[in-house]
């Protein structure tokens, strides 16, 4: 399938409709993905990045009914990670020695994952590539988000190809962010930042300060995955600016886990005193071991404050709900409050490995901690809830 963007720019990539685990199993795609690939025919044809390498031999051949392989001049790997660059050893097997522009961390990322004695150009920011009339200008991007990470920019056509940056894992046959559903699209927008870019979110502002000295008009975002940004693509630009920049909204999300309920009533009870007192904040209860963790992770990004909650198993915690803190641990949240909680039957020390992975994760761990010896009775009940309405308060 080949689908125009604009003049001589094609999309020529894989949309993946089946997918719903990336990253190994880290990362859930109940909207399927896209690898966006794009050619370029000027008096020089260029082909930016590939597909993820399930799909090599279906893009190659589609390719090839497309273009003759031999007149490509040149192949842009913006960045090495397979999804993008999947299908580049088939391709270089038909057309061997055409140069393969990258940085000069993506030598050593595709060198490492291909081991192919491919024609590597190295480029750095501000490189030109002539194309005839336009030409592309290289930024690299580094730990956006890998080391190697790089856009390229199309002069005339004024398109930024920004590979991972700006995208979303969102299958749609209709390829452009205007005619697809708005709210799906910013979801998986959000679920995509939140989930992968909020530990470079310094970086993001500082790339898109960079980007926009450069005075470059911007017509066209062309991401590598999901839709391109044809209409406003500024609206993006914006979002991950503000999102960058600690984003929270007036939300205290509550994940926890349970062995027999005793702490999912902790939750709710929580829940309900939190939300007496404070009836404008967003209340969110997830049970981590039967929630989407990149769903749950997503509610704490948009959060000003989490409350966190498991019993003691073994002098520890679930293992649900220790996978999350890990994930939450790598993902550098700034500026959240923290609580916890957490019931037990004899050793009780959950509350405070839960307190203190949250301070290791970065997170502002407001106060002791509620702990409840066996399931709440009635009075625990009532000191939940009046413990819910104190967090309210602690955690403004
Ligand atoms: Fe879409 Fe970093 O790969």
């Amino acid at each position: 399938m080949k689908v125009q963007v604009k003049n001589n720019v094609n999309w020529v990539g894989k949309i993946d409709w089946e997918l719903r685990k990336f990253h190994g199993n880290e990362y859930s795609t109940s909207r399927g993905s896209s690898y966006n690939s794009y050619l370029i025919e000027e008096d020089k044809t260029v082909l930016i990045d590939t597909v993820w390498s399930p799909f090599a031999e279906e893009y190659v051949n589609n390719l090839a009914a497309e273009v003759d392989l031999n007149k490509i001049d040149y192949i842009i790997a913006n960045h090495a990670e397979i999804d993008h660059s999947g299908a580049l050893p088939a391709l270089l097997e038909r057309i061997p020695n055409t140069p393969v522009y990258c940085t000069a961390n993506g030598v050593k990322s595709l060198t490492g994952h291909y081991h192919g004695d491919w024609n590597f150009q190295v480029v750095k920011t501000g490189d030109r590539l002539d194309l005839g009339d336009k030409e592309l200008i290289f930024i690299e991007a580094p730990m956006l988000h890998w080391p190697d990470s790089m856009f390229c920019y199309l002069s005339g056509d004024n398109i930024l190809f920004s590979n991972d940056a700006f995208g979303q894992h969102y299958a749609s046959e209709y390829i452009f962010n205007d005619l697809v559903d708005q709210n799906e699209l910013f979801s998986e927008c959000l679920k995509y930042y939140a989930n992968i870019l909020t530990p470079f979110s310094p970086l993001v502002i500082k790339k898109i300060e960079e980007f926009l000295a450069l005075q470059l008009p911007l017509d066209t975002i062309c991401t590598s995955h999901g839709v391109i940004w044809r209409e406003n693509p500024a609206q993006i630009v914006e979002r991950y600016m503000q999102w960058a920049d600690a984003y929270q909204e007036n939300q205290i999300t509550i994940v926890y886990d349970t062995m027999w309920n005793a702490t999912r009533v902790m939750a709710e009870r929580l829940a309900e005193g939190i939300g007496r007192a404070d009836p404008e904040v967003n209340i969110k209860l997830f049970n981590i071991a039967g929630s989407d963790k990149n769903d749950v992770v997503t509610e704490v990004f948009k959060s000003k404050a989490v409350v966190v909650g498991c019993p003691t198993i073994n002098r520890g915690i679930l293992t649900s709900m220790a996978g999350f803190l890990e994930e939450i641990k790598g993902l550098s949240f700034k500026n959240k409050k923290a609580a916890v909680f957490g019931s037990y039957g004899w050793s009780g020390e959950s509350t405070q490995i839960l307190a203190e992975s949250l301070q290791q994760a970065g997170f502002t761990v407001a106060e002791e901690g509620l702990k409840m010896l066996w399931k709440p009775s009635e009075q625990g009940v009532a000191e939940c809830i009046a413990h819910g309405r104190k967090l309210a308060e602690v955690l403004a």
